[in-house]
């Protein structure tokens, strides 16, 4: 039931998802919720098909194993690393050995930047040796550290207020964790803002509703005509404890350093398989997740899930395919007829990508389409926990969406899909 159950909640969120040009004759936006359920409800055998070969058929725990061999036998595998180079020959093999179609690599250069070592002590009031994680992007510190008296803040506009007192201090951020979107912003314009106020460092409490004194890194971004100043995150737990004693008037110094390094773009490759179809050869729907991960995990959530769900979406449809070969096919509605009359939904008109994180439309594309992600289709589950449940659900999402191209093909309108269609050099015209 929960499979079910969660595929419906994925295919929902795809109709919200489609905008831009009407997909239908009549305009999708103004159709009723009503017209909306029935036609979900059409799909009702199709997603069954789906569901019975990657829960209980022959596709039961592929995915989760595909990617759990990954996983285990790369690690992480950091933008500008060997080691995503390695995943992407394997990723390639794979997509070869699966029988897609048109399986390329296309160079793309990439982002490379490197951790190195790196630290963080409380001098003042007491010694206390915390865990930091610095951010992508960022610069490092001069290998002495730096040594500095701290600056708690809980928001940008106490960091307004207070500027003044901002200037040769690290600002430590202590805002309160609302949602990822709009906390997330602390941690990518925190260095900024701070440096707009003449601070020498940035700490962040890290961007997580829950902590077990773990930081978490990710991307912060510098703009240009700002000073850069190294910045990194910190636990929960010790932003809390910093804002505890400056309340108490407490003097806080802390000795930063961090070895991190920004290197020039490095050479990589978005990996491209297709199943391309007879029947709207021409039109494409695009999934994708990006390769790449962070260098602290092992990059099973974020993203070889992804990866692995789009890869599993077109196994999937290739595996039905094979069914409907023999006579068996899979009946459901054709919504390229207004009229709603019953047809096969082939397998026509899937691409799938997966690249890197600088593959921009690719990647934004891939994470972008939420309902494919398991964190999105159960929130109430931990992002971080990637489970063999989970996998399946998402592959059926995933090949519904590759099923239903009479309603996502044309997704992607206007300069993002012109991006897409440069980026992949598809001729003009046409709708992806
Ligand atoms: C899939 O994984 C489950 C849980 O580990 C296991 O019980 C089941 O036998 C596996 N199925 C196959 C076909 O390997
Ligand atoms: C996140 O919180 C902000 C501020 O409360 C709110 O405006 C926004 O809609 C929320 N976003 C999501 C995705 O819930």
């Amino acid at each position: 039931m929960e499979f079910l159950l969660f595929t419906f909640v994925g295919v929902v969120h795809l109709l919200s998802l489609s905008s831009g040009k009407p997909i239908y004759k009549n305009d999708i936006s103004r159709r009723t919720f009503q017209e909306i359920k029935e036609e979900i409800a059409s799909y009702r055998d199709v997603a069954k098909a789906i569901i019975d070969l990657a829960v209980y058929g022959k596709a039961q725990n592929r995915s989760y194993e595909r990617l759990a061999l990954l996983v285990d036998t790369v690690g992480p595998r950091p933008s500008g690393s060997r080691s995503l180079e390695k995943a992407i020959q394997i990723m390639y093999q794979n997509l070869r050995e699966d029988g897609l179609e048109n399986v390329h690599l296309e160079p793309v250069k990439i982002p490379h930047w490197e951790r190195g070592e790196e630290s963080a002590v409380m001098l003042e009031p007491r010694i206390h040796r915390m865990a930091i994680l610095g951010l992508g992007s960022s610069i490092g510190t001069p290998p002495e550290g730096i040594t500095a008296e701290v600056l708690v803040v809980t928001s940008f506009e106490e960091l307004q207020r207070r500027a003044p007192e901002a200037r040769g201090k690290i600002v430590v951020y202590n805002q309160p964790y609302v949602n990822y979107s709009t906390t997330v912003q602390y941690r990518v314009q925190g260095a900024v803002e701070a440096a707009k106020v003449g601070a020498l460092a940035s700490l962040i409490r890290s961007v997580a509703s829950f902590s077990i004194y773990s930081p978490h890194t990710g991307i912060q971004e510098y703009q240009d005509g700002v000073p850069k100043i190294p910045t990194a995150c910190i636990t929960v737990e010790d932003a809390e404890m910093m804002s505890r004693m400056a309340s108490r008037g407490n003097r806080i110094v802390i000795q930063l350093k961090m070895g991190a390094k920004n290197y020039p773009d490095a050479d990589s490759f978005n990996t491209v398989a297709e199943i391309i179809g007879s029947k709207y050869p021409e039109q494409v729907v695009l999934v994708s997740g990006h390769l790449d991960s962070w260098d602290v995990g092992q990059g099973a959530m974020d993203d070889g899930g992804g990866a692995f769900i789009s890869w599993e979406a077109l196994s999937l449809i290739k595996d039905l395919d094979g069914t409907e070969a023999e006579g068996t096919s899979v009946p459901a509605h054709d919504h390229a007829n207004p009229g709603g009359r019953p047809a096969e939904l082939r397998t026509d008109s899937l691409r799938w990508v997966t690249g890197t994180r600088r593959a921009a439309p690719v990647g934004e594309l891939g994470t972008g389409l939420a309902s494919l992600r398991p964190a999105h289709l159960c929130p109430r589950r931990p992002a971080a926990h990637f489970s063999r449940s989970l996998v399946p659900t998402t592959c059926v999402s995933a090949a519904m969406l590759g099923l239903r191209q009479g309603l996502l093909t044309r997704f992607a309108h206007g300069p993002r899909g012109a991006r897409i269609r440069r980026r992949f050099s598809l001729p003009a015209g046409i709708s992806i």
